[in-house]
């Protein structure tokens, strides 16, 4: 087991008047699973929206609303509270965040209690906008917000789809879980640090069609890959997530090209490998397929399937880049680091990472162990870590090549 990032976190969280302001009780929810710490300020327009009893029963604490609590007033607790959270605080989420307040914010103003304690801060400020599509892209907000990222605060996007009003577009909060990843990744110490970097990412199995219902897999759930693929979104990139048969979801925002096989993989990389800076080739590929599928389903009447398997193109080895680096990965039981090292050399790679299978790590569980081998030999030995922590590793390592 390993301590959640999130465990013993302060977190501040700022609600605004926004018809998302109800989902703000599922990030508080997460936040409290996962051991964190939260206190809560609304604007007095998110009381219309969503009641401080709520959001106060959720999170353990007071609720403040207004910059002079009742508290205050009755002389029991005469603080500058503001000044208090903010130097509490480990960092402060504004989520939904209207435009008004995003205003606001942008120009300092500090006339209720969430933009006052907003301009109190010292830790990182996080802002996820919700707000209907000709709002979010009035050319203002855009101008604030393009602001209040260049002074270093961290923007979560909207995404686009059907929203409140009807109409269609640009302005939907981010989904709950790419806004918990985006604290997670700040309170981890990165950033959008790969801004202008297109990252491509294969991740999960890949199917080898036996017949039209039965065929060879493998045990890849493609965790590790789609975790490098939101981390690097996260981190500002533009990614392109090449991915076999997976579960995992992912950000609407990442391009996803679904394969089956190992020939359809391959397909895919050589694609878009020349539009890239960088791919990280997490996928685990199947080494063999069957010589020919099938076209009808093998009866099991005839007593006995006699399968003869073709060797599968090898992806890494048959891909030729001029720009691109390249980052692999092996699993190993045996001689780990030496035969790491040597498809290293042999597949011309920037960087290998060494799974090391085992109970807490490898295929379809949320941990891994890994070692990143460098071209020189010199090699990252990780703890056990979770695949969002290994993917932000992987990635620092790959920023220092790009
Ligand atoms: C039903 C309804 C829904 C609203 N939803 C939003 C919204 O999603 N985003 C937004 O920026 N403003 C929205 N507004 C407008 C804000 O509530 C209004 O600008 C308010 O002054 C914001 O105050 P605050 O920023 O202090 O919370 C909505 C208003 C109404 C009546």
């Amino acid at each position: 087991m390993i301590k959640d990032q999130l465990a013993g976190k302060k977190i501040l969280l700022g609600v605004t008047g926004c018809i998302a302001a109800y989902k703000s009780c599922l990030i508080v929810r997460e936040f409290i699973k996962r051991g964190a710490e939260v206190k809560i300020v609304l604007t007095p327009s998110a009381t219309e929206f969503i009641t401080p009893l709520t959001l106060a029963t959720l999170s353990h604490n007071e609720v403040i609303v207004s910059t002079f609590p009742p508290s205050q007033k009755d002389g029991t607790n005469l603080s500058t509270w503001h000044i208090d959270y903010a130097l509490w605080a480990d960092l402060m989420l504004v989520a939904p965040a209207t435009i008004n307040t995003i205003a606001k914010i942008s120009y300092g103003f500090a006339d209720n209690a969430l933009t006052t304690l907003v301009t109190a801060l010292r830790s990182p400020l996080v802002i996820a906008p919700a707000a209907d599509v000709d709002m979010y892209n009035n050319p203002i907000n855009m101008e604030n917000l393009n602001k209040l990222e260049k002074l270093g605060h961290y923007i979560i996007y909207p995404e686009s789809g059907e929203l409140a009003s009807g109409l269609s577009g640009e302005g939907r909060l981010a989904d709950t879980n790419k806004i918990i990843d985006a604290v997670e990744l700040i309170l981890s110490g990165y950033s959008k640090d790969l801004v202008g970097k297109k990252i491509l990412v294969s991740a999960g199995p890949t199917y080898e069609d036996i017949d039209p219902v039965r065929f060879i897999g493998n045990r890849s759930s493609g965790k590790m890959g789609y975790a490098i693929a939101k981390v690097a979104y996260l981190r500002g990139a533009d990614v392109t997530l090449i991915s076999g048969p997976s579960s995992q979801s992912i950000y609407p925002e990442i391009k996803l090209i679904k394969v089956r096989s190992a020939s359809e993989m391959e397909r895919a990389v050589k694609k878009e490998i020349d539009k890239s800076h960088l791919l990280v080739m997490s996928a685990a590929v199947s080494d063999f397929r069957p010589i020919k599928a099938a076209s009808n389903k093998i009866k099991k009447e005839t007593g006995k399937m006699d399968l003869k398997l073709d060797l599968n193109p090898d992806i890494l080895s048959s891909i030729k880049t001029k720009n691109t680096k390249v980052i692999g990965f092996a699993l190993e039981t045996q001689n780990e680091l030496s035969n790491a090292k040597k498809k290293l050399k042999e597949k011309h790679l920037d960087l290998i990472v060494l799974n090391s299978p085992g109970k807490e790590s490898g295929f379809e569980v949320d941990t891994n162990k890994v070692t990143i081998i460098k071209q020189d030999g010199k090699s990252v030995n990780l703890p056990l870590l979770s695949k969002f922590q290994v993917a932000n590793k992987i990635l620092t390592e790959a920023k220092s090549i790009l």
